[in-house]
């Protein structure tokens, strides 16, 4: 497990246990979503590496730090993945999008994929993969399955929640991709579901249940 970040920042657990309550409005669920994504990003992006600069500023000249070298790709799984972009892109504005389109077929929890775009440079900057739920894990194997085979090297995983099992499962497939995630739940039921979870994140972002 050494490969997993929990990001237990007060504000990330309090913002999530409102995520949670099934009371919480379509409205609600995507700000918050939006703004656990932001904060998951700020921890995410924590250790790249900067290079200094020669700047003017308006009393002197000095040398000042940037990120350095070919910086990230933001590749949200869609369609929740996308809950996470905008806080993302808040913070790494100029950052390329790929999308990776994946659905899990309800019969066999796999994933199948239905779309993908991602930036001709993808293998020199550092993919950053995004799912809400890291349930099963098969849509999130299957997305590092997909970028990795159009180039990309260094990547790691951002969710909100993570089962046991999804983390066993990646771990597996991928070793070397790290993950950072809000919270580890208890366990999977039946029908693939995070417990104690909360929900569909799809169907509670879009409000379509
Ligand atoms: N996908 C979800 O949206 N929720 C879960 O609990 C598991 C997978």
């Amino acid at each position: 497990m050494d490969q997993v970040h929990v990001v237990s920042h007060p504000l990330v657990a309090h913002k999530l246990s409102l995520m949670r309550d099934k009371h919480r409005s379509t409205q609600g669920f995507r700000q918050l979503l939006n703004e656990i994504g932001m904060l998951l990003c700020y921890e995410v992006t924590r250790d790249l590496p900067l290079e200094h600069v020669a700047i003017e500023t308006p009393l002197t000249s000095m040398q000042a730090p940037v990120i350095a070298g070919k910086k990230l790709v933001l590749a949200p799984i869609l369609r929740a993945g996308t809950g996470f972009l905008d806080g993302m892109l808040q913070l790494v504005p100029s950052a390329p999008v790929a999308h990776i389109g994946l659905y899990r077929d309800p019969a066999t929890l796999q994933a199948v994929e239905y779309y993908f775009k991602a930036p001709a440079d993808i293998a020199d900057r550092l993919t950053i993969i995004m799912d809400p739920m890291l349930a099963t894990g098969h849509s999130a194997i299957a997305a590092l399955d997909l970028i990795k085979s159009r180039g990309a090297k260094d990547i790691r995983f951002v969710c909100l929640l993570a089962a046991p099992e999804g983390l066993a499962a990646l771990a597996k497939a991928h070793p070397e991709v790290a993950v950072w995630t809000a919270a580890i739940d208890s366990h999977l039921n039946d029908h693939g579901y995070i417990v104690p979870g909360l929900g569909d994140a799809g169907d509670r972002m879009y409000g379509t249940k």
